[in-house]
């Protein structure tokens, strides 16, 4: 029988939650499969913050290197200030481990409502592959008043200067700025990764930019992406605006099959396929390195305001953990599990809030359990 260990990282608010059914299922699974989970608990997140100062040290991520997939619940606590939680734990985890792919599956389950009038099932049924370590998230930026030199600012004064004739000193008093990089290797990589998707579903790939304005970071891109396309003649591409893939995806989302997009504009635009899909109780995630420590999530946030009540969704976890053990080459189980999570909402009688129902995140999770049990 098959041995996986599996650490885990509930983290903040309803994670624990909606991490312990998640488990459930998976262990379902497992019995109904043929292999085995042994949980290790990490206890990182606000909590453990506030009592020992650590969000994820060297020590703890090189532990956690040990492991091939991390099931994380959410993280983010308002005790806190927005940024620490995430950088220091989300964001070191992704960037420390590379995982350079966020696998977002946009797809409308059969007996969910979609806001989108008159689209089904079969319009709604796209992947995003969002690039997860470079672009706007890299984390280079900072702040600069008038008359103080703050290292970096120096060289934002001078590309004022040059670029525009304008001395930042005497005509702005205080600047912000954040900046942007892709390299060819990390670009080249993630595209790589969903042209070998797209040749495995329906042989098309979109590509997102901002090409017009950020001609410098996406029209590089552009480039990058166009040489790759190269490499598979048979698959079918084109170029969306950021802006104007939002539009699509909300009038024709069927035109999409597999979607590869920069890091920030990934971001966005996966809340919207969230929306698309019936909300974000029903949208996971999973930032991926093939070769390398996987990391899978529901796509929302820790909602602290329903923490403790058995009562949020626990769906996107609970398919989060379906792709987390595909990714461990359990396939059948996978399948299983996303059927289960299918059958469960065309049934309808078991379902939490968001979707219309009064039942408990604990309900959901014995139902798509119960029926994982049973499909084999
Ligand atoms: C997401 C989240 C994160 C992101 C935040 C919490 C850092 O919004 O996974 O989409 O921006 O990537
Ligand atoms: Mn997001």
């Amino acid at each position: 029988m098959a041995q996986y260990k599996i650490p885990v990282i509930p983290g903040d608010g309803i994670g624990p939650e909606i991490v312990a059914e998640g488990r459930k299922v998976l262990d379902a699974a497992g019995e109904a499969y043929g292999f085995d989970i042994e949980w290790i608990e990490y206890p990182h997140g606000a909590e453990h913050y506030l009592k020992t100062g650590e969000l994820l040290s060297e020590d703890t991520l090189k532990e956690l290197s040990g492991y091939d997939a991390i099931y994380l619940g959410s993280i983010g606590d308002p005790r806190i200030p927005p940024g620490v939680l995430e950088q220091g734990i989300l964001l070191n985890a992704r960037f420390y481990f590379d995982q350079y792919i966020n696998l977002r599956p946009v797809k409308l389950l059969k007996g969910v409502e979609t806001p989108l009038k008159d689209k089904t099932p079969e319009d709604i049924d796209f992947v995003v592959v969002r690039e997860n370590t470079e672009d706007l998230y890299i984390g280079v930026g900072g702040r600069a008043s008038a008359g103080k030199s703050h290292g970096t600012a120096e060289i934002v004064r001078n590309l004022y200067h040059v670029k525009f004739g304008l001395d930042i000193e005497t005509d702005a008093d205080e600047i912000a700025y954040q900046i942007g990089l892709i390299s060819r290797q990390g670009t080249e990589r993630v595209i790589r990764y969903a042209f070998e998707l797209a040749s495995t579903r329906e042989k098309q790939l979109a590509s997102v930019d901002k090409a017009n304005v950020m001609t410098d970071i996406y029209g590089f891109w552009r480039e990058v992406f166009t040489s790759v396309a190269g490499e598979y003649p048979d698959i079918e591409t084109d170029f969306n605006f950021v802006d104007a893939i939002c539009m699509w995806f909300v009038k024709n989302p069927e035109w999409f099959d597999v979607v590869v997009t920069p890091n920030m504009f990934g971001d966005i635009i996966t809340d919207l396929g969230a929306m698309i899909q019936g909300g974000l109780g029903l949208a996971p995630g999973g930032n991926i390195n093939p070769d390398g420590v996987s990391m899978f999530e529901p796509i929302h946030g820790s909602a602290p305001k329903h923490r403790g009540l058995n009562k949020v969704n626990p769906i996107a976890t609970i398919w989060a953990g379906a792709m987390l053990i595909e990714q461990l080459g359990e396939r059948d189980a996978a399948n299983a599990i996303v059927g289960a999570i299918e059958t469960n909402l065309i049934e309808g009688a078991v379902k939490t809030y968001d979707l219309g129902g009064s039942s408990g995140t604990t309900d959901v999770g014995d139902d798509i359990a119960g029926r994982v049990m049973q499909a084999r």
